[in-house]
């Protein structure tokens, strides 16, 4: 069989099934991957490149409402500059070079995250793109930059709060509700699978309000080496869990 007959033959399989509405990714292992071949650390990020395609196109193809990309985090700044500032200007390329294509599958472009400390010429690009693309209905790709969950949720505290001292909100009407509707991810669903590749097993100051109840799948594979059968068998295991959400399930 060949691996497009296979590939479609995977799709129709898992369109069987619930699809998650919102997969959040920690896109992991780019640095390893590239040691591991005698190559700077920036190589892996370059190749990382083409498994971001695979894994916008292949959320597409199943109907994935949302898909939430971890590209840096705010404890990524304390890397080497040479690495912060190629893994910026990658970012501008992508941005540039696939607006268009984004458009034209109708992808909505977000980021999410402490966009103030990105260099003006990165950020001024990304919020073109995302204007531009804002009308779009199909895909929500939300891209993660600057990004630490604990400074989402502190953003969140200090809006809330300086809505009590003004005296528009009442301390009596703040529920959790209140609080994600102060987060970046506002409007967004919670994510219903998260996937971490790489092998590693935590979550890196991720989404962590958001992911109360999502399931959580790490793939040993390295990010430029994440393909669409890998994305596909984190859907499947997703497939096959029991959610709960605390209580009993009838049968
Ligand atoms: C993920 O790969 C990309 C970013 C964090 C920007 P890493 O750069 O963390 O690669 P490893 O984990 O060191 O292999
Ligand atoms: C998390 O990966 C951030 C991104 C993938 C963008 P890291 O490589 O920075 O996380 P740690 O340091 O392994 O926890
Ligand atoms: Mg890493």
């Amino acid at each position: 069989m060949s691996s497009e007959v296979s590939q479609s033959q995977m799709l129709n399989e898992l369109k069987q099934g619930v699809i998650p509405t919102h997969v959040a990714i920690v896109m992991d292992g780019n640095g390893r991957w590239a040691q591991a071949q005698g190559k700077p650390r920036v190589f892996g990020h370059q190749k990382g490149v083409e498994s971001v395609h695979q894994a916008v196109e292949l959320a597409a193809e199943l109907g994935v409402k949302v898909l939430t990309l971890y590209a840096f985090s705010e404890e990524n700044w304390g890397r080497p500059k040479a690495e912060v500032s190629a893994l910026m200007s990658l970012l501008e390329t992508y941005v540039v070079k696939e607006r268009q294509r984004l458009n034209e599958a109708k992808v909505q472009f977000r980021v999410i995250g402490n966009l103030e400390k990105i260099p003006e010429k990165t950020r001024k690009l990304v919020l073109e793109t995302q204007k531009q693309l804002s009308e779009n209905t199909g895909l929500i790709l939300n891209i993660a930059l600057s990004y630490g969950s604990r400074n989402e949720i502190t953003f969140a505290c200090k809006e809330i709060a300086s809505k009590v001292e003004k005296g528009v909100l009442q301390v009596k009407d703040i529920s959790p509700q209140t609080l994600s509707d102060h987060l970046w991810t506002k409007g967004l669903a919670d994510p219903d699978l998260f996937i971490r590749t790489s092998g590693e097993q935590r979550i890196s100051n991720f989404l962590l309000w958001q992911i109360a109840y999502t399931e959580l799948y790490f793939s040993p594979v390295y990010w430029p080496e994440f393909r669409k059968e890998h994305f596909c068998e984190a859907v499947r295991s997703f497939q096959s869990r029991k959610r709960r959400f605390g209580l009993v399930s009838e049968n």
